[in-house]
Parts: structure tokens; sequence; C-alpha cells
């Protein structure tokens, strides 16, 4: 990955990058508030990845009780295949068992080649699918874990 990109926690003065960049990737986008919530939480945590200035990736996680929800992952268009993802989801790893973390488990949409080919280089299997799970466009989950 390239020496200029600093991977870190996300802070309060990142949320508007975070959320405007949530809103370029995603049809059902998390509101801004959704990220300003996670900057107090013992149990979760968002970090993102920055050049230059610009926020151009993140990821957040939640543990519960040890089996970690990797619930946002995205890097902006321009900035991939360049390792990001890979390392913003290592980096989330670290931080997550650092508080008790030691399962991960991520849903995706069936037809996400990109994300479930750097989940599965990551190690995580799939485990199962949930019909229906997204909308707009209406598609199946696939459930992945690395226990
Ligand atoms: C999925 C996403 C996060 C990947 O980010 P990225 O920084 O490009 O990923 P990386 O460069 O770390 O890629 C890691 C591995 O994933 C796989 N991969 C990444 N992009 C791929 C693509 N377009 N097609 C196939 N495999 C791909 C490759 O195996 C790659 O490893 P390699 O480069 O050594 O072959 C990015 O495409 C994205 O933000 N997409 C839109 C939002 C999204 O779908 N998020 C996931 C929701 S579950």
């Amino acid at each position: 990955m390239d020496r200029e990109i600093l991977i870190r926690e996300m802070t309060v003065e990142d949320v508007d990058a975070v959320a405007a960049m949530e809103r370029e990737n995603f049809t059902a986008p998390w509101k801004k508030e959704d990220f300003a919530d996670i900057i107090d939480k013992v149990d979760r945590g968002c970090v993102v990845a920055q050049k230059a200035g610009e926020i151009i990736g993140c990821v957040v996680y939640h543990n519960i009780v040890g089996d970690v929800d990797i619930t946002n992952v995205q890097v902006k268009e321009g900035f991939r295949g360049q390792g990001i993802a890979t390392g913003l989801m290592e980096a989330a790893m670290e931080k997550a068992r650092a508080i008790g973390g030691t399962s991960f488990t991520l849903e995706v949409r069936e037809s996400n080649l990109a994300a479930k080919t750097l989940y599965g280089s990551l190690g995580f299997v799939q485990e199962g699918i949930r019909r229906g799970f997204y909308e707009d466009p209406r598609e199946d989950a696939v459930i992945m874990w690395l226990r």
C-alpha cells in the first residue's frame, strides 16, 4: 500500500467526509449521526484511510461479546485495487482483538465479487445466506465468518 496513506481511528472532524463517501458508495447510506455515534463507544470503532488530507476509505466494527460484526467497508472509487481495504480490515481487526474480539462476521451482497474476494483473501468463509436481505435492489446477503 502507498506509504502516503495513513490508517487511523476516525475522529469527529472526519464524520462529514466519511458520510459523504458513504453516500457515493451505497444506495441506503448510513447518516452522519450513525458515524458520529460510534466515536464514544467502547465496543465499536471506525478506522479511516487518509491520503493528502482526503478520507478515502473506512471500516466499522462492533464487538459483541467476542463476536465482531464488521458493519461497513468501503474505499473511494479511484483509490481501489491498491490494498487499501485490506489494510483497513487488518487495522480494524487488530483494534477489535484489543477489545476482546475473537471471531469476525459480516454480510455482503451476493453479487459483490470484489468484496467477497477481499474477505476470502483475509480468511473469511461463507457460512450462510440471508434471503432477500438487501433492498434497492433486492438481493440475498452472504454471511461470512472468520473464526
Ligand atoms: C470492496 C472494496 C472495499 C475493495 O476495496 P479495495 O481497496 O479495492 O480492495 P483491495 O485493493 O484491498 O483488494 C483486496 C483483494 O480483494 C479482491 N478484489 C478487490 N477488488 C476486486 C475486484 N474489482 N474484482 C475482483 N476482486 C477484487 C482482490 O483479491 C484483492 O487482492 P489483490 O489485489 O491482491 O488481487 C471496494 O471495491 C469498495 O469500496 N466497493 C464499494 C463499497 C462496497 O461494496 N463495500 C463492501 C460492502 S460489503
